[in-house]
């Protein structure tokens, strides 16, 4: 057999014709697949590294392998990744390698498999793409119908299918609700079939995430063990399986949710699946954050390399109370706390029916002149004076019945034929179809109409606050009414296609009642998602310490808001809160207004030393140091730059008990040779901690860690509970 590699750095020529074996390299992982001609595709390994010898001890250890991504119809009762009825009713599938091929596509290289059948004209390419000196494989596949005349019906159709070996295999995943979102679970995977599955429709990441951390060596351990990441980069509803089945191994699938999703492909036209980003490290569950992290700033995220703004949302500050004087005055304020932009929330428009509510105005984006009468040139005045920039919020794949939209056009919100719709919030919203490309044009239109208009709008908020209750396109024909959900979420993506061609450098956040965006597959036009409607501090602890598995630090929405909060009623000082918030993007939801001078000050001073490490935090490397999920009473991260020359720690206490013993936290990600001087900041004691200003050898830090007392030097009553600190790391 001969060996094909494809190096990273694209060293390697390919000769398709005569490769053989496979092997697809990144800095810390292959991937080998058997590729001989006329012969099922075979998955040989992916794991660690391996040589061109270890190709052949394990092409010998496996005898005949396992077949990658199998066909449906004559492999038996195996777990199949494709399948398809053609013309004549046919339904079984027998693909064959045909060729290897390589290219380049999004600045990485491209090794595409082509699979043929024997006996139809159909065919599947499968994609595996690496971009220069990064661990993350994108795979993904093209299902072509070769035929000229005749469509076939596509019932199955992943992104990829991983052989995980049998084992002691544990499975982490993000899981919740709203309010509740992207809380861990932690399981190993026993006999028969695990599922993760959205089916929202719109979003797709309030309950369970499409991301899975599989983790080779036993229960998960943070800094350890060889772990596989794979997050299915996909805005509509999926499936992720796992089968354990009688074989050796665990069977992994991973694409669209294909129920009720059957998809026609007409004579010639190719259905691309969507990308399956696949990542590997020895270094436990930290690792594999670390290559997602990296990858998704350098090729997926909108904007990964440009720092965030500190901002102020409007809506936990007003809810729907918009008026002039009062987004003036949050202005103010945002700007005299040294934040650098303001968002207005819901409730800005409507004129014949006025947003007041949630149960009306969707879908007519004018100007409500009662509460604006100097319109949104007035708010960008406003923001231009005070020296910070401005955003708004829109939620244009919605409508409510109260509108002139609805009146307009009742033909383009998603229901069946002879039905009455069910709907959604305020009892009166539905879903626009985007299947049909009159709301495509509508939906872009919102967005190009405020640009054109209104060009310094800097950072646009786009909401999604219903999913899809009513099965129905009143667009599609009858016979392709099961094409709704993956139409939906193409004419989504095509109209953010638009917009990111004609406006390139506004910000724009992914929110959807909360964090159910929060995905690789919506990230690419967005620069960052709103983690939760809840924000409480304490909460947002479990919520982003899940989300900072797949997701980096610049893309979470983090935001300082009032105690009691407004979600959990829990009363947590100022302090806590802006030290939770400051881990991600920082910013404030909160009316200003009702804040004391002093906690003013304190957030002046936070938002200052913020943006003094803010580099940091956003674009370093994170080492997740002690889990909430342990229930030690204590949570603890640090981000580190990759020169490691300057590091940020957190620290939050998660319970406060009496007596409590706290696990000292040991760092990670440090240069063990150099010296860190320690400065701790939002700092509130009398006395400064004792390592303040003292240097210590990233080995003692890492080995030994710094001792943090339980609470606070302050001169009041509490000391104890809600400790928490940040404490900056400057390399000499
Ligand atoms: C849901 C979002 O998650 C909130 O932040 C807020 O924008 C409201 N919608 C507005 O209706």
């Amino acid at each position: 057999m001969k060996l094909l590699t494809v190096l990273l750095a694209g060293v390697m020529a390919v000769t398709p014709a005569v490769a053989d074996i496979i092997r697809i390299d990144t800095p810390s992982s292959s991937l080998v697949l058997d590729a001989r001609k006329g012969k099922k595709l075979k998955h040989i390994h992916y794991g660690g590294p391996v040589s061109d010898d270890d190709v052949a001890s394990l092409c010998d250890a496996l005898g005949d392998g396992v077949t990658s991504y199998p066909d449906y119809g004559m492999l038996g009762p195996a777990e199949t990744a494709v399948s398809a009825i053609m013309p004549d009713g046919n339904r079984s599938l027998d693909l064959r390698v045909d060729g290897v091929s390589a290219g380049d596509v999004d600045g990485g290289k491209v090794t595409t498999v082509t699979l043929r059948d024997t006996a139809y004209p159909f065919s599947v390419d499968i994609n595996y793409l690496v971009y220069p000196g990064e661990d993350v494989i994108e795979t993904w596949a093209d299902i072509n119908n070769l035929d000229k005349k005749n469509s076939i019906i596509l019932t199955r159709f992943a992104s990829g299918y991983l052989p995980v070996r049998y084992g002691d295999v544990w499975v982490s995943h993000l899981y919740g609700s709203a309010k509740n979102e992207a809380r861990v679970e932690c399981a190993p995977l026993g006999h028969g079939i695990r599922m993760i599955r959205n089916r929202d429709g719109v979003r797709n990441a309030h309950t369970s995430h499409s991301e899975v951390m599989i983790s080779l060596d036993g229960k998960p351990s943070e800094r350890n063990g060889r772990v596989i990441g794979a997050a299915l980069c996909y805005s509509g509803n999926y499936k992720l399986m796992f089968n354990t089945d009688q074989s050796n191994w665990h069977h992994f699938i991973a694409g669209i949710d294909e129920d009720d999703s059957e998809y026609h492909l007409d004579p010639e036209t190719t259905f691309t699946t969507p990308r399956l980003a696949l990542t590997y490290s020895d270094r436990g569950l930290g690792g594999v954050s670390r290559s997602f992290h990296r990858w998704g700033r350098a090729h997926k995220l909108a904007h990964g390399d440009r720092q965030r703004k500190v901002l102020l949302n409007s809506w936990e500050g007003v809810y729907f109370k918009i008026t002039e004087k009062g987004m003036a005055d949050m202005m103010a304020d945002i700007a005299s706390m040294g934040g650098e932009l303001f968002v207005m929330d819901d409730g800005w428009f409507g004129v014949e029916y006025p947003r007041d509510n949630a149960k009306a105005g969707l879908g007519d984006w004018m100007v409500d002149r009662r509460k604006l009468p100097h319109g949104i040139r007035g708010l960008l005045d406003t923001a231009r004076r005070n020296g910070i920039d401005f955003g708004i919020w829109i939620e244009p794949e919605m409508v409510n019945t109260a509108s002139r939209l609805y009146r307009e056009h009742p033909d383009w919100v998603l229901k069946p034929a002879n039905r009455e719709p069910v709907y959604g919030r305020g009892g009166t919203q539905l879903v626009l179809d985007l299947c049909n490309p009159a709301v495509q044009d509508f939906v872009f239109n919102i967005v190009d109409t405020l640009m054109t208009s209104y060009p310094d709008i800097d950072y646009i908020k786009w909401d999604a606050n219903m999913n899809i209750k009513n099965h129905g396109s009143q667009y599609l024909p009858s016979d392709r009414q099961s094409h709704l959900f993956i139409d939906y979420h193409r004419g989504f993506v095509s109209v953010l296609e638009r917009i990111r061609a004609k406006y390139p450098d506004v910000t724009i956040q992914a929110c959807a009642s909360g964090g159910a965006r929060a995905n690789w597959g919506t990230l690419p036009w967005f620069d960052e998602f709103w983690v939760s409607d809840n924000t409480d501090a304490l909460q947002r602890v479990y919520m982003q310490w899940g989300d900072s598995y797949f997701f980096p630090a610049m893309t979470m929405a983090s935001h300082i808001s009032a105690s009691p909060n407004h979600q959990t009623q829990r009363r947590i000082p100022l302090k806590y809160r802006i030290d939770v918030a400051m881990s991600g993007r920082l910013g404030m939801e909160i009316q200003p207004r009702d804040m004391t001078d002093d906690e003013k000050a304190m957030c002046r001073r936070a938002i200052a030393e913020y943006k003094t490490v803010r580099h940091v935090i956003q674009s370093g490397d994170l080492y997740r140091l002690q889990s909430p999920y342990d229930d030690k009473g204590v949570a603890s991260l640090l981000y580190v730059t990759p020169a490691r020359d300057e590091a940020v720690f957190f620290w939050w206490k998660t319970r406060t008990f009496f007596a409590d013993q706290l696990p000292r936290v040991t760092m990670d990600g440090l240069d063990p040779d150099r010296r860190y001087r320690v400065t701790e900041l939002n700092r509130i004691d009398n006395k400064p901690l004792k390592s303040e200003g003292k240097v210590y050898t990233g080995r003692f830090l890492m080995d030994t860690g710094l001792e943090i007392p339980p609470g606070h030097d302050l001169d009041k009553p509490d000391r104890v509970s809600w400790a928490s600190r940040v404490i900056r790391l400057q390399a000499l």
